[in-house]
């Protein structure tokens, strides 16, 4: 049976901080933003929207746009690390907000959970609802997965230059008009790691960032490596002498903390897949150097990034790689269109690899490429640390939903910050009710209880 994504949606906050401005306030170059991690702007929340309030607005916009009631909706999953309750799922607090509009008791028959496990718990919850819908439990009723998240780093520390917050929402069922998900073929990796984590209570995370980009690609290499063993098995795809997998993907998208990381990771997979094949002989001949090999081989991830003339030869070869005509080609061809709205919005954590997924579709459909039948294939990375990779391919319908997508107009109402307002909105010294916007027909959180026997419970409304 298919299953997949049959639409998709988006909500971004309206508040966002510019990299010149910020690159200005923190005395550093605005290149290393820009061109270095690929950062132009980072969508900031208002003090009356939490993870949430972000997740209930895009499933709101989903329901509405596709006239869905209620009753068509049998699961409903929210993925996140920004969560901030360690029992009530955020899934609740979604359902809650959405009754406001469609009636008290009105999701009641809805099932799901909130999931957690840093940026790749989306795709577990994906893959987790596109079996529900395989296995013939849905009854013709449709999933929500909502990825939500609020990337939020410690004022000064280098992972500030990386935030960004949104929500984006996946209408799953078994006639979906965008993507079919390729059966057989999800592949996992998994290794208990320190890379990125945030302990009970702390509202940003510890990270290790250089520790945790190379994580992630080794990581996502080992999962691709299940990939490609479940998609020759499976028959899914068929490699002929001097091919690779990647050459039977259309399409790459890559978990984008930022934009940049993304060219940093299809360079890393490319690099390991093209090794083998006659191609590279001739691409080491163009670089004019030999690949690098660490002091130790088999060391770990510290002992390679201790390896200082290593690291430093090692990036040299990959700027000289990335330069390459074949590099530069499978880059244009195969990621670049799912980098501009990550530029615009920042990190998104678990939501980054469907925003370009989003950011793909509308980009390629805009140069006029005919998507129908084109396979995607995944690159999901969570810290901790756990990588999937997976595939599906474009349906006959898609341009019905990839017609209208249109993220410059979804963005275009945006506020400025100056960076004292951003930085009194990072501390968290505004209550709910003094927000700097005055949204219309949005869920807003209004208050968060103090006292000693409902601590913690917030109210949110629809702003009509
Ligand atoms: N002009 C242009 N480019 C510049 C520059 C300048 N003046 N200064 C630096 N750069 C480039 C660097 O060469 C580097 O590019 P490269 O990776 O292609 O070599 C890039 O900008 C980033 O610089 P770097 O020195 O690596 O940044 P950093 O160590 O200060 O911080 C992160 C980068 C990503 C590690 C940090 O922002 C972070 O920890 N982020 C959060 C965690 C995260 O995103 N983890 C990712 C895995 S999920």
């Amino acid at each position: 049976m298919a299953a997949g994504i049959d639409d998709i949606a988006i909500y971004i906050p309206r508040l966002y901080i510019d990299a010149a401005d910020f690159a200005k306030a923190r005395g550093l170059d605005p290149e290393k933003l820009q061109k270095g991690l690929g950062v132009s702007q980072m969508a900031i929340v208002d003090t009356n929207q939490d993870p949430a309030c972000l997740a209930a607005n895009a499933c709101l916009q989903i329901m509405q746009k596709n006239k869905l009631s209620p009753e068509d909706i049998g699961r409903l999953y929210v993925s996140t690390e920004s969560s901030f309750d360690e029992s009530k799922a955020m899934n609740s607090y979604v359902i809650g907000m959405l009754e406001q509009v469609y009636g008290q008791g009105a999701f009641e028959h809805c099932g799901g959970v909130e999931t957690k496990f840093a940026c790749v718990s989306g795709s577990y919850a994906l893959y987790d609802n596109t079996n529900w819908i395989r296995a013939g439990e849905a009854e013709g009723k449709h999933a929500l997965v909502v990825v939500s998240d609020i990337a939020k780093y410690d004022m000064g520390s280098s992972g500030e230059m990386t935030q960004g917050a949104g929500a984006v929402v996946m209408l799953l069922n078994d006639e979906p008009r965008l993507l079919s998900f390729d059966p057989k073929v999800t592949a996992t990796s998994i290794k208990d790691e320190y890379d990125f984590y945030r302990p009970f209570g702390k509202e940003t995370p510890i990270v290790h960032g250089q520790y945790s980009n190379l994580l992630y690609m080794i990581q996502v290499r080992k999962a691709l490596e299940t990939y490609k063993k479940k998609a020759i098995s499976s028959g899914l795809m068929k490699l002929e002498p001097g091919e690779t997998i990647l050459d039977h993907m259309d399409y790459l998208n890559m978990h984008l903390p930022y934009s940049n990381m993304g060219k940093k990771a299809l360079a890393y997979l490319v690099r390991h897949e093209w090794r083998q094949l006659p191609r590279w002989k001739k691409i080491i001949q163009e670089i004019g150097i030999q690949e690098p090999i660490p002091k130790d081989p088999r060391g770990t991830i510290e002992s390679v990034l201790g390896d200082e003339e290593f690291m430093a030869k090692d990036h040299e070869f990959t700027k000289a790689f990335t330069k390459t005509r074949e590099f530069q080609e499978i880059y244009e061809a195969k990621l670049a269109s799912s980098l501009v709205a990550s530029k615009m919005i920042g990190n998104l954590y678990t939501a980054s690899l469907y925003l370009g997924f989003r950011s793909c579709l509308e980009f390629e459909y805009q140069k006029g490429i005919d998507l129908n039948g084109k396979r995607f294939g995944f690159g999901s990375y969570g810290s901790g640390s756990s990588a999937m990779v997976f595939s599906g391919t474009i349906q006959p319908q898609y341009e019905e939903i990839v017609k209208n997508m249109n993220l410059e107009a979804e963005l275009a109402p945006r506020r400025r910050l100056t960076l004292d307002e951003y930085e009194t909105l990072h501390e968290n010294k505004l209550s709910p009710e003094e927000s700097i916007l005055r949204t219309k027909r949005e869920f807003i959180l209004v208050d968060v209880n103090t006292t000693t026997e409902s601590r913690g419970e917030r109210r949110y409304i629809f702003n009509e």
